[in-house]
């Protein structure tokens, strides 16, 4: 069964082929990222106009990298929530007149449930890819670590899951931009953290981990700010030295710190939980999704706290991609879950887990 996934949450326009659940046989991104950079974060009317302009070569090229015609796909998943309404609206609109012209099924994906099935491709012949080993299996722990979101989620089945904590107020992937932004690294932050932060220590700046009410809940937003203070203290300013003055007054040494102990700091307090969730449930896998998931710090945190070997997708499946689309799609489509309606499907920006 060959699956075509499309996503168009937010900056990314995505579309890709996807065989039986596990086999990647393409996977198109463009990114708009390049033209919100200038202004530090996604804007959203620049993005889903980038969408509008993508998103039929993005399909086309998906079809033609997967050497597929129409007439071999058998279902179409796209992602309709959450995200910006304006990104979303296209790719669900394409979907739906596809999934009409073309007469097929249509499934509308939850974006933060596809990143944990990034998790599910094992194989692609296409170049570039280091694929996981096997599937994951149930019981499943996935710490997703996103743009967007931050929760602890135990699956026990497909589609049978409960969230055990997310984030109080700022998504991780959001404090790794912000704090980027705050120490004059271009957008996006993530990345960016991770490549300064291979050139400081992780234990040069004192930082607070955030004590919480719900065991498996965190939060990101002090911790941003402990590091505005720590960043105005190595120039030896107080706090009322201006956070955009920042970048020029900082030292690279002096940044290199900064990131390197937030990093370390933000991802800690993710694995600290996930650690917990793994004494008290005794999952059989964990997996890791989401932008954040591509982080090499997070990764190596993981190999050595979790006491079970963990397989981690390829950093290309991390970030948005509609592979993840296609695959929860996939195993929507064999479990025999409702379909879309594709003359009604609407787009829920604030949908959650
Ligand atoms: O999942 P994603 O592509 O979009 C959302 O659904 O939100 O995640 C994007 C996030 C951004 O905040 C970006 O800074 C972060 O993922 N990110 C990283 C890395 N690569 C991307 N964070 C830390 N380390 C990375 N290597
Ligand atoms: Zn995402």
């Amino acid at each position: 069964m060959r699956i075509l996934g499309i996503e168009t949450s937010c900056d990314e326009t995505a579309a890709a082929v996807i065989e039986d659940g596990y086999l990647l046989l393409s996977n198109v991104v463009a990114s708009s990222m390049d033209l919100h950079a200038k202004y530090g974060g996604v804007i959203p009317e620049i993005a889903a106009r980038s969408h509008i302009e993508s998103i039929l070569p993005v399909i086309q090229k998906a079809l033609k990298d997967a050497k597929c015609s129409w007439n071999d796909i058998d279902a179409i998943a796209v992602t309709y929530g959450a995200g910006l309404g304006g990104s979303l609206l296209i790719g669900v609109l394409a979907a739906r007149t596809l999934a009409i012209v073309h007469h097929k099924p249509l499934y509308a994906i939850n974006h933060v449930e596809a990143h944990v099935y990034a998790n599910f491709l094992t194989q692609t012949d296409l170049p570039g890819y280091t694929m996981r080993q096997s599937q994951p299996t149930f019981p499943i722990l996935a710490i997703i670590v996103s743009g967007g979101h931050s929760q602890l989620a135990l699956f026990d089945d497909h589609f049978t899951y409960k969230l055990l904590g997310q984030t109080q107020d700022d998504a991780i992937g959001e404090a790794f931009d912000k704090v980027a932004k705050m120490i004059g690294l271009p957008y996006p932050g993530g990345p960016n953290i991770s490549k300064a932060a291979m050139h400081g220590d992780g234990f040069a700046i004192k930082l607070p981990k955030a004590k919480m009410n719900e065991k498996y809940d965190f939060s990101f937003s002090g911790l941003k700010t402990a590091v505005l203070r720590q960043a105005q203290a190595q120039i030896g300013q107080d706090y009322t030295f201006p956070s955009t003055k920042l970048p020029e007054r900082l030292s690279e040494p002096q940044k290199a710190n900064i990131a390197a102990s937030f990093q370390r700091i933000a991802l800690e307090t993710m694995v600290d939980k996930a650690l917990l969730a793994f004494q008290e449930f005794s999952p059989s896998s964990v997996v890791i999704a989401g932008g954040v998931a591509a982080s090499p710090e997070l990764r190596q945190q993981l190999l050595d706290r979790l006491p079970l070997p963990i397989d981690f997708p390829d950093l290309k499946l991390c970030t948005d991609n509609g592979a993840m689309v296609a695959t929860l799609g996939y195993f929507k489509a064999v479990s025999r879950q409702a379909q879309a309606d594709p003359y009604s499907l609407d787009i829920e920006p604030n949908l959650s887990m």
